[in-house]
């Protein structure tokens, strides 16, 4: 309502009557920080990519303590997101007023990171000054989703950047400005690295601009070298996680190889941008979006103009660990049970152990949409919040099971299964019940719904 206030880490937070869509699970799981317990699946992973990228020159800054409360400036205005982006939509992003929302993505810090290599100074998320050409920001990011072993509302993403000064200098004939030199002799160092790991990757590079055109203030030359320096350091990392992974199954293969490869993506915020996908137990994984820093993004952080050039990627922790660790669903790395973190070692990948797998129980919630078109229409992910106010993590999973039209009356009909399991315990009908009912009860109220 009008006139109220929210405070979240600490910070007082004006609401807006149409924007604010922060729920209590979201407010309660915002300060966990998941990605900076050393032994801790989400920690352990960032340590490594952090420690790997690092490994041949210390290139970047380490940022992991960025607040999760952001601007919508920030998040998607600062990038060059359409107005209509439907990343904007309050179905999909927790909104804490009109000009505040929680980060989608570590993207949003993007600007911030970019400013303080221009002008070192003291930043809340890393306490240093810097000036190192490169960041890793780590953190925690929110989305409004659907409900499964795979996806939960706040997961983790690193985003890594490096960029280059263009030098001005007079140049002898035949004789290459600085920052190419610089660039091709850190590509090499990269290159050599990669060479040395254990684990050869076998990449299938997509390497033509078509459809995914680089931008007019660079050079040809400029984009190969940096595009490169950027696969060959994801590539690195990706070599570097996997043969732990592979060591830690007990060395299956002696020289390991890696299926992956470079796939054409579109970001508002870069041009060319790439995914790489990586092949793992017969699947083509999507690990990371990555591309060529859009020079709007530069200037808006304050550089000149045909000053700077750069990439960026922005990797999902979450899933990788899962894989890696082999924890079959998303909920456990939140439950604060000590059977689950008490098998975890920093810098360590291991199989993880289920403890015992608790019975789970279904139920179906089926209902009439209203067809008074004044009421607030629902969208599936209004449900899924519902469901995850009411049962918190008890809820495995959602899926819609029925959708049909009544031929006469044209009303339409949903019925969801919600299918109830806790990591932790057994569940009573009871409770189960319970729960099933204030999610009954709080559809009809929101959403005026009939159910069925
Ligand atoms: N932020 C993007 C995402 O969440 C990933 C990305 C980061 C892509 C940086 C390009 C550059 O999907």
């Amino acid at each position: 309502s009008a006139g109220s206030k929210i405070t979240i880490n600490g910070v007082e937070y004006e609401t807006h009557p149409e924007f604010t869509n922060v729920s209590g699970t979201i407010h309660n799981l915002c300060d966990r920080s998941l990605h900076l317990k050393p032994s801790h699946p989400i920690g352990i992973i960032r340590k490594l990519i952090e420690d790997k990228l690092n490994s041949t020159s210390d290139a970047y800054s380490i940022y992991s303590n960025f607040k999760p409360v952001v601007t919508v400036e920030e998040n998607f205005d600062s990038l060059g997101f359409p107005n209509d982006h439907p990343g904007r939509s309050k179905s999909d992003t927790y909104y804490v007023n009109d000009k505040h929302l929680f980060r989608t993505h570590t993207s949003a810090h993007e600007m911030e990171c970019f400013q303080n290599i221009k002008a070192p100074r003291n930043v809340t998320g890393s306490g240093t000054r810097t000036s190192k050409p490169g960041f890793l920001i780590s953190a925690d990011v929110y989305r409004r989703d659907e409900i499964d072993r795979t996806h939960y509302p706040v997961f983790h993403q690193m985003e890594g950047a490096h960029i280059w000064t263009r030098s001005k200098e007079t140049l002898k004939e035949g004789q290459e400005p600085t920052h190419i030199q610089k660039l091709r002799a850190e590509l090499e160092a990269i290159e050599k690295q990669l060479q040395g790991e254990s684990m050869k990757l076998q990449v299938e590079d997509d390497t033509s601009l078509e459809g995914n055109p680089k931008q007019d203030y660079m050079s040809d030359l400029e984009v190969e070298l940096c595009s490169q320096h950027l696969k060959r350091s994801i590539e690195l990392v990706v070599a570097q996680v996997f043969n732990k992974k592979v060591e830690s199954m007990g060395g299956a293969a002696k020289d390991p190889v890696l299926p992956v490869r470079w796939v054409k993506a579109y970001f508002p915020w870069t041009a060319p941008s790439w995914e790489i996908e990586v092949f793992w137990q017969g699947e083509w994984l999507e690990l990371c979006g990555s591309g060529i820093v859009r020079e709007q993004v530069l200037l808006n952080a304050g550089y000149e103009h045909n000053s700077t050039i750069g990439w960026a990627f922005g990797l999902g922790l979450d899933r990788i660990a899962m894989l890696l660790f082999e924890i079959p669903d998303i909920r456990l790395f939140w439950t604060h049970d000590d059977r689950f973190h008490s098998q975890f070692e920093e810098g360590k990948i291991s199989k993880f152990k289920p403890y015992s797998k608790y019975p789970g129980t279904t139920r179906d919630v089926a209902f009439w949409l209203p067809d008074d078109q004044t009421c607030k229409v629902i969208h599936e992910n209004d449900l899924m919040e519902i469901v995850r106010e009411m049962a918190g993590d008890l809820v495995e999973s959602v899926k819609i099971i029925d959708d049909f039209t009544h031929p006469k009356t044209k009303k339409r009909s949903l019925c969801y299964r919600i299918n109830y399991q806790s990591m932790d315990r057994n569940l009573t009908n009871d409770e189960i019940n319970a729960i099933q009912e204030s999610v009954g009860n709080e559809l009809v109220d929101k959403f005026k719904v009939t159910l069925r």
